[in-house]
């Protein structure tokens, strides 16, 4: 069974608590379930990671690689807009990655509306809430469907 994992970024644990008129009312727990249902329903398999820690998710993305995750889904919170190292270390695993925003962060502040993560990544859904985790993992199942049929 292929292994996804799901990369929350940080502040996000404060999902449902706050700024919820940009981020909406569901908490982490809830937009996990959510995937959960999902992942089910494409016998696939997820593992959850959060941290407000930059170092921590770099070491969880090079984990990925050792643990064989099929792919990652990812919302790299604030680092979205300057962790060159998160991008490095996407780059340096080499896995098809999904970057996913529950805001539109084009609508916002211009800095938000440059991502130096996108470039590593296969694609990028934002602006729909916790429904751009679900179409982002989605559109990662697609594509890992797709190499496995070119195998
Ligand atoms: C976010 C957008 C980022 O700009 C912000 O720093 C976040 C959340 C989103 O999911 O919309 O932490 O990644």
């Amino acid at each position: 069974m292929a292994r996804i994992l799901v990369i929350h970024g940080p502040n996000l644990n404060l999902l449902g608590r706050k700024e919820r008129e940009i981020y909406g009312s569901d908490t982490l727990a809830e937009i996990n379930r959510q995937l959960s249902e999902v992942a089910r329903q494409h016998a696939v398999e997820l593992e959850f990671f959060q941290s407000n820690h930059e170092g921590a998710i770099i070491d969880k993305i090079q984990e990925a690689m050792e643990t064989a995750r099929a792919g990652i889904l990812i919302n790299p919170g604030g680092f979205t807009h300057y962790s060159i190292a998160i991008r490095d270390a996407l780059s340096a695993v080499a896995l098809p990655t999904v970057e996913v925003h529950l805001s539109n962060v084009h609508a916002r502040e211009e800095f938000r509306g440059r991502s130096v993560i996108a470039p590593v990544c296969i694609g990028q859904v934002g602006g729909f809430g916790k429904q751009s985790y679900v179409l982002g993992l989605l559109g990662l199942l697609k594509h890992l469907e797709r190499d496995a049929a070119t195998m």
